[in-house]
């Protein structure tokens, strides 16, 4: 794993950004992997910005979103198909028909879900993944305890993730129990993956997936069997990591041809 500690939210968000845009410019029809959520907010922001002040064209790829509600239709306010609508796709040149997100209505859910990794598959894998962490540990919305080797599919969610994810529906109570997730085995198939982490209530999960044993209580944790993974953090995110000295040393003294 490559850790970034950076200053802020938004010098992370430049990093993720930068990386992104150069896997564009090498290979416009990229396959990329997207997040929801409060953290990737200001990538999504900048990524906009260098669409409309850099020309960084986004029509020749496809993007495979990480998860959606079970029972929220892509109208629903707190839909992550509405989501992305709002704070990514409609300011970006990706055609609709290279935009796939779990759908949350889907009536044979382990159907779609053999078909969201095929089509995966059939898009030719996804090359850059981006991620969150959840409080707990979780990437997707793989909660703990989920297997490490798992594909998409049904999941439940913890109580502590429908409490963190209550700010985003109009009452706790509207916070679905189920969501469709890729899983652990299908982000680990992602050909470089980039996690997001930001505020100190990440810092005992980014220490756990960094530093801990790997093990299915802490979902994350698997990304350490990934030969390609940035972490970009912020100095709070970073907070409980023992050895913070070495990966900025790391950093600083990374080979210019190691950089993008
Ligand atoms: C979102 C996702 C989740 C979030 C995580 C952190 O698509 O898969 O793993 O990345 O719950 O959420 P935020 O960014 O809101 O703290």
């Amino acid at each position: 794993m490559e850790i970034i500690i950076t200053p802020d939210p938004a010098s992370a968000s430049k990093e993720a950004a930068r990386f992104l845009a150069a896997l564009l410019r090498k290979k416009p029809h990229a396959v990329l992997g997207l997040a929801t959520g409060g953290t990737p907010l200001p990538l999504y922001r900048e990524l906009i910005r260098m669409h409309r002040q850099e020309g960084l064209d986004f029509s020749r790829c496809t993007t495979f979103n990480l998860d959606e509600y079970v029972g929220l239709g892509a109208e629903h306010p707190a839909s992550y198909r509405r989501f992305m609508q709002e704070h990514l796709f409609a300011s970006l040149n990706i055609p609709p028909d290279h935009i796939r997100i779990p759908d949350g209505l889907a009536a044979d859910i382990p159907a779609h879900c053999a078909a969201y990794e095929q089509a995966i598959v059939e898009a030719g894998g996804i090359d850059a993944q981006i991620l969150g962490i959840g409080g707990d540990g979780h990437i997707g919305f793989n909660e703990p305890t989920s297997s490490l080797g798992s594909r998409t599919r049904l999941k439940t969610l913890t109580v502590r993730t429908r409490e963190d994810n209550a700010r985003f529906f109009a009452s706790p109570g509207e916070v679905p129990h189920h969501v469709i997730t890729m899983g652990i085995g299908t982000i680990l198939d992602a050909r470089s993956l980039v996690l997001l982490a930001f505020g100190a209530a990440k810092a005992e999960a980014v220490a756990a997936m960094v530093e801990g044993p790997i093990t299915a209580m802490v979902p994350a944790s698997a990304l350490q069997m990934h030969p390609v993974v940035k972490v970009l953090l912020d100095e709070p995110a970073a907070s409980k990591l023992k050895r913070r000295g070495y990966y900025r040393d790391v950093f600083a003294h990374k080979p210019e041809w190691q950089r993008w």
